[in-house]
């Protein structure tokens, strides 16, 4: 097992956002997650990277063997977890080439990703500062490859953009998971994504808790037909192993 949540509370705010989750991730399995907006869905992606105001106000969070619960996100960097943001942060002043060369030492390989993702005139700009939507994503993802983690937290990753930069992320995600052996936790509303991964098991985020588990195809076959409402009608908040 790579990844196991066991009955993760999180409040933000005093709020309570996330009740009782239970996730497990094994090594090599790319696990999705759908659910409304306003669900809960970054609050457990920021959670799991330790980021401040999202610490746990009960359960535990266990990362290959290691309890990340009061670690630092740089901490949980280093054992190998990677965020792909939904809504990237804008760094003035720093550039993505210099974030690139901090994070491999492979120049080959940075500009393999970087000829790949159409990110060539990009390297020498602040990171994110006045990039486009798209051009936002694919620096990200660009980002989180170089870094090479063992499981990747991809939160939206297509979205907003373009159908073709969508066929061009989804190959280089896919090589990269497959070939790897990668684990991945995949956030989606358009479901895009799941064209080019093979995602082994969906699950569901409505109000805080998990609820329905099954094939992610299948599933959001079915939340476009039904709606989300349906998924509370099969189930009980559950546990997703
Ligand atoms: N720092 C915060 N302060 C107050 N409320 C917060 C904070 N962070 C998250 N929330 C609230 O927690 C809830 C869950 O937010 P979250 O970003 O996890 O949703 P989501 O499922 O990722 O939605 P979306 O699909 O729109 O990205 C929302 O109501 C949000 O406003
Ligand atoms: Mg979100």
């Amino acid at each position: 097992m790579l990844l196991q949540i066991n009955n993760l509370s999180v409040e933000v705010s005093g709020k309570p956002i996330l009740k009782n989750i239970h996730l497990e991730i094994e090594k090599g399995e790319i696990a999705v997650l759908f659910g409304p907006n306003g669900s809960g869905k970054t609050t457990l992606i920021k959670s799991i990277m330790g980021f401040s105001g999202y610490e746990a106000s009960s359960g535990e969070i266990i990362f290959n063997g290691n309890k990340l619960n009061g670690l630092s996100t740089e901490q949980r960097v280093k054992l190998g977890i990677g965020l792909m943001y939904q809504h990237p942060p804008k760094i003035r002043g720093v550039k993505l080439k210099q974030v690139a060369d901090f994070l491999s030492s492979d120049k080959d390989k940075i500009s393999a990703f970087s000829n790949r993702l159409s990110l060539n005139q990009h390297l020498n700009r602040d990171i994110n500062m006045d990039f486009s939507g798209g051009e936002m994503k694919r620096s990200e993802l660009f980002q989180i490859l170089l870094q090479n983690p063992e499981l990747l937290l991809l939160d939206e990753p297509e979205s907003g953009v373009d159908l073709e930069n969508i066929a061009i992320m989804g190959d280089v995600l896919k090589d990269f998971l497959h070939q790897k052996g990668k684990s991945a936790l995949v956030i989606t509303h358009t479901g895009y994504i799941l064209d080019y991964i093979k995602a082994k098991k969906g699950c569901v985020m409505i109000e805080g808790s998990l609820w329905c588990v099954g094939n992610p195809k299948e599933m959001f076959e079915s939340i476009r037909k039904e709606g989300y409402e349906k998924c509370k009608e099969c189930h009980e908040p559950q546990r997703v192993e």
